[in-house]
């Protein structure tokens, strides 16, 4: 959600802050604008994408080596020009851009009304800016000392960067809740929500800390300081993020190459954590609080959207190998809940960004009440992996597309590391069955490659169902978060409706639905309950409903009933999601893509929802 960008340097701005707002694109967003000083402060916005501002600014002539950008996903005000950012405050003096949401701007614009302050947008962000003058000016300090004042009135989250007239050198930065990192170049410094925008320039980077105010100068001098005015020592950190990660490298979208990219990320998430000989794994985190995980009386999950499939997934896995009680819950009702736990209780937050708002603050409100905090997060040095007490990165590499795709077979990779890890040591699991499901885990990613190749083949059952208005998804056991994840794919990006259940309780509600128009996904790929999933079937062909069935090699009787099959090679029944979830990935891609949409960035959608 919202980009940020600055650039002070020797290099033309607007250049450099395009290119980086285009990279800053998959975090969502409805409207752009950048603004450079260059004596005077000039600023040019607009709804829509990124390439409308292009075409805005080519008719305009803004020139200067110091400038900001930023896209906005809109919280105050409609997505239009005049809510874009950046804000200019009354005087004209100062611009700002940000990202997060101030909850008691209406308090204090108010009280900047009040004082003969006018505003021109509906955003929290102009209040801001306003604010910061207005202490300027009441109390004659320069921005260096008034900036902090400011931020100490703010209830809510930002990261900001500002610009003022009267220092044509210098940019001020801060952050609170929202990303906020600073590259450091010779002779010239970078800031951005993200490393996407700086990783082509340089490779050292400051991650900003909570409450921290930064200010960077065209001289090469950076500091540091909290609101409270403690100076900070910043940690410069080197990048190890690849350019090419973050292109799209030949595929038509994101989505699909991070389909295909599976493979790899899987392969990296395992690389190193399997030791040779006794095959031992090796996660840092559950190394160190082992006996706290093998003594643990349960495990609370805190996830949102895809992340919290991964968390259904884990709950299965961890209760199946290593017998401890799971409870999955989505991080913003578990924040405002009065949740019963101590230190006692291990909590695991699941989080491709690291970002997402929610559950950073159920992470906070977990660590209050004293229980131990583990992460799992795919972007390195995100605000969830150092609020953590330890954690295991998922290195799935940067995901671009809004749709989770190889983060959530990444995450799956990691609980089911961390469940075989745990379960040997509490001894829930015997030696062969560790080893086999060690053994069958690292033949996924070939499997996954195999499974590739049913590509055109889903592309045709795509082709079926482009018109269709409403999906439904079933699945059992380890496939039931399956179901979930397949119905979210789906209507993310392609806005057709789609429900995921689990296939038993259909007869308590979908059933209902269930007509010749009603397509019906089923993952029939667990020997456990394939029985159970044949009379589900039936009882869908019974009302005329149409089956896409994903079934194992071995399956003999569903093929013949279902409409349509994609077939998963065989591997252990706790893997299946790894796989079973990839032709559901597809199938949304390619129906989305004949639907004409928007694939990478869908609609009203955020990649990091970085406000709650
Ligand atoms: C947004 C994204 C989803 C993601 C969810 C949680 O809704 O669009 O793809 O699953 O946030 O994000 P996280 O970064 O915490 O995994």
């Amino acid at each position: 959600m919202c980009g940020i960008v600055g650039y002070v340097g020797y290099r033309e701005a607007i250049p450099v802050i395009i290119k980086g707002l285009k990279r800053l694109e998959y975090r969502g967003y409805d409207s752009a604008g950048v603004a450079v000083l260059n004596g005077a402060l000039q600023v040019c916005k607009k709804a829509g994408k990124v390439a409308e501002l292009e075409t805005e600014l080519a008719g305009r002539n803004l020139h200067g080596t110091m400038g900001m950008g930023h896209t906005r996903w809109a919280t105050h005000g409609l997505p239009n020009d005049t809510n874009a950012h950046p804000h200019v405050s009354s005087s004209t003096n100062l611009a700002i851009i940000h990202n997060g949401i101030i909850e008691n701007y209406a308090a204090l614009r108010a009280e900047l009304e009040g004082r003969g302050h006018r505003f021109i947008s509906d955003t929290d962000t102009e209040v801001l800016i306003n604010l910061i003058e207005d202490i300027q000016q009441k109390e004659g300090l320069d921005l260096e000392k008034a900036l902090p004042i400011a931020l100490s009135q703010v209830i809510g989250a930002y990261a900001i960067v500002i610009i003022s007239q009267d220092e044509p050198n210098r940019l001020y930065a801060a952050r609170k809740s929202s990303p906020l990192v600073i590259g450091l170049g010779k002779g010239e410094f970078f800031l951005a929500s993200d490393a996407t925008p700086i990783i082509e320039y340089t490779r050292n980077v400051v991650y900003l800390n909570d409450e921290e105010v930064a200010v960077v100068n065209r001289n090469g001098e950076m500091s540091i300081r909290t609101i409270d005015n403690k100076r900070i020592t910043p940690y410069v950190q080197e990048l190890q993020m690849k350019l090419e990660t973050i292109e799209k490298g030949g595929y038509e979208h994101f989505m699909l190459k991070e389909i295909y990219e599976q493979p790899r990320s899987i392969t990296d998430s395992l690389r190193g954590r399997i030791g040779l000989g006794d095959q031992s794994i090796h996660l840092r985190g559950i190394q160190e609080f082992e006996a706290k995980f093998v003594a643990a009386r349960r495990i609370i999950v805190v996830a949102c959207g895809t992340s919290w499939h991964a968390g259904l997934v884990a709950e299965y896995l961890f209760e199946d190998y290593a017998r401890i009680p799971v409870e999955v819950e989505y991080a913003s009702e578990f924040r405002y809940r009065n949740p019963i736990l101590d230190e006692h209780d291990i909590v695991i937050a699941i989080s491709q960004s690291g970002e997402t708002a929610d559950t950073l603050a159920a992470i906070e409100l977990a660590k209050s009440r004293g229980a131990t905090i583990y992460g799992i997060c795919n972007v390195v040095g995100s605000s969830i992996s150092r609020a953590t007490d330890a954690g295991s990165y998922t290195h799935a590499g940067p995901e671009i597309g809004v749709a989770s795709t190889k983060a959530f077979t990444a995450q799956i990779t990691i609980v089911t590391l961390m469940a075989l890890a745990i379960a040997r040591a509490k001894g829930t699991i015997s030696e062969s069955r560790y080893h086999f499901i060690l053994d069958e885990l690292q033949r996924i990613p070939a499997q996954i490659e195999m499974l590739l190749q049913s590509d055109s083949l889903i592309r045709d059952i795509a082709e079926e169902f482009v018109d269709v208005r409403n999906f439904l998804y079933l699945g059992r056991g380890y496939n039931f978060p399956v179901a979930l994840e397949g119905a979210l794919k789906l209507k993310e990006i392609s806005y057709i409706h789609a429900e995921g259940y689990p296939a038993a309780e259909m007869k308590h509600g979908p059933i209902a639905l269930i007509d010749e128009h009603m397509p019906v996904v089923v993952l029939a790929t667990n020997p456990s309950a394939y029985d159970k999933i044949v009379s589900n079937i039936q009882e869908v062909k019974a009302r005329k409903g149409r089956i896409i069935a994903i079934v194992a090699e071995d399956d003999k009787v569903i093929r013949q009933l279902a409409d349509f099959t994609v077939v998963i090679p065989k591997t252990e029944e706790s893997l299946t999601p790894l796989l079973s979830v990839v032709p559901l990935q597809l199938l949304a891609y390619h129906i989305a893509v004949m639907r004409g949409c928007n694939v990478d960035q869908p609609r009203n959608l955020a990649k990091s929802v970085t406000v709650e």
